[in-house]
C-alpha cells in the first residue's frame, strides 16, 4: 500500500502537519511518500492520497487547489482524504470543524472519503501585509500532535482491509515532533 501525502502550504505550518501525518502512517506500516504538489506529475503510482491545504480566507492555498483540479480524474479512482489547517485558536480541538464550502466542493470533485480541520500556526514575524497585521493578535501554534496522529491512525486503519475497528489509542506509538 503506497500512500502519497502532499500539501499546499504558504508559510510551512501545513507542511509540518503533512510531515507528521506521513510519519504516523509510516509507523503504522504503510509505504509513504511526502512530496510537495508541484513535484507530482502523476498519482497513478499511489494506492491512496492525502492532501492538506492551508486555509486563507476560507479557501485552500492555491497549490493544494491546483493539485486537486489537475489530478481530479485519477484521484477519483483511489481513496483520498483531505485535511485543512487552520484556525488560530483552540477551536479545532473543541469539536470537529467542517470543511469550508470551497473545500467541500473539492472533496465532491474527487469523492474524498474524509476530512479533518487541524489548528494552524502563524509566526510573530509572518511576512505579508495582512499576515503581519494578524500576527499582532493571533500569532501562535495551535497544531496539536495528538489530534494529527489520531487522525492519521484512523486513516491507516481504513487503508488496512480487515483491520477496521482496531483501537487506535492516542497515547500509543513514539512521540513525534512538529516542525
Ligand atoms: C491572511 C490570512 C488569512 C487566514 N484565513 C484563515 C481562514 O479563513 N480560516 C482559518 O481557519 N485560518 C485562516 N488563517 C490561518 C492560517 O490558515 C494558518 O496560519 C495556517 O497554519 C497557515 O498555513 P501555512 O503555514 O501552511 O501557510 C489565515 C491566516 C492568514 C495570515
Amino acid at each position: 500500500m503506497r500512500v502519497l501525502v502532499t500539501y499546499g502550504s504558504k508559510r510551512g505550518g501545513t507542511e509540518g502537519i503533512a510531515r507528521q501525518v506521513a510519519e504516523t502512517l509510516r509507523v503504522e506500516g504503510l509505504d509513504v511518500e511526502l512530496r510537495p504538489p508541484g513535484d507530482i506529475d502523476d498519482v497513478s503510482a499511489y494506492d491512496a492520497v492525502i492532501v492538506g491545504g492551508a486555509l486563507y480566507a476560507n479557501r485552500w492555498f492555491r497549490l493544494a487547489r491546483r493539485f486537486v483540479h489537475r489530478h481530479a480524474q485519477k484521484l477519483r479512482e483511489r481513496p483520498v482524504w483531505f485535511f485543512s489547517s487552520g484556525p488560530l485558536d483552540g477551536s479545532a480541538e473543541q469539536g470537529e470543524i467542517a470543511p469550508t464550502s470551497q473545500v467541500q466542493a473539492l472533496m465532491k470533485q474527487v469523492g474524498a472519503r474524509g476530512h479533518m480541520t487541524f489548528g494552524g500556526r502563524l509566526e510573530k514575524d509572518a511576512k505579508g501585509f495582512i499576515a503581519h497585521a494578524m500576527a499582532r493578535t493571533h500569532a501562535g501554534d495551535w497544531r496539536d500532535s495528538g489530534h494529527i496522529q489520531q487522525w492519521a491512525r484512523s486513516v491507516a486503519a481504513q487503508l488496512r482491509p480487515g483491520r477496521e475497528g482496531r483501537p487506535t489509542p492516542v497515547e500509543s506509538g513514539p512521540e513525534l515532533q512538529l516542525h
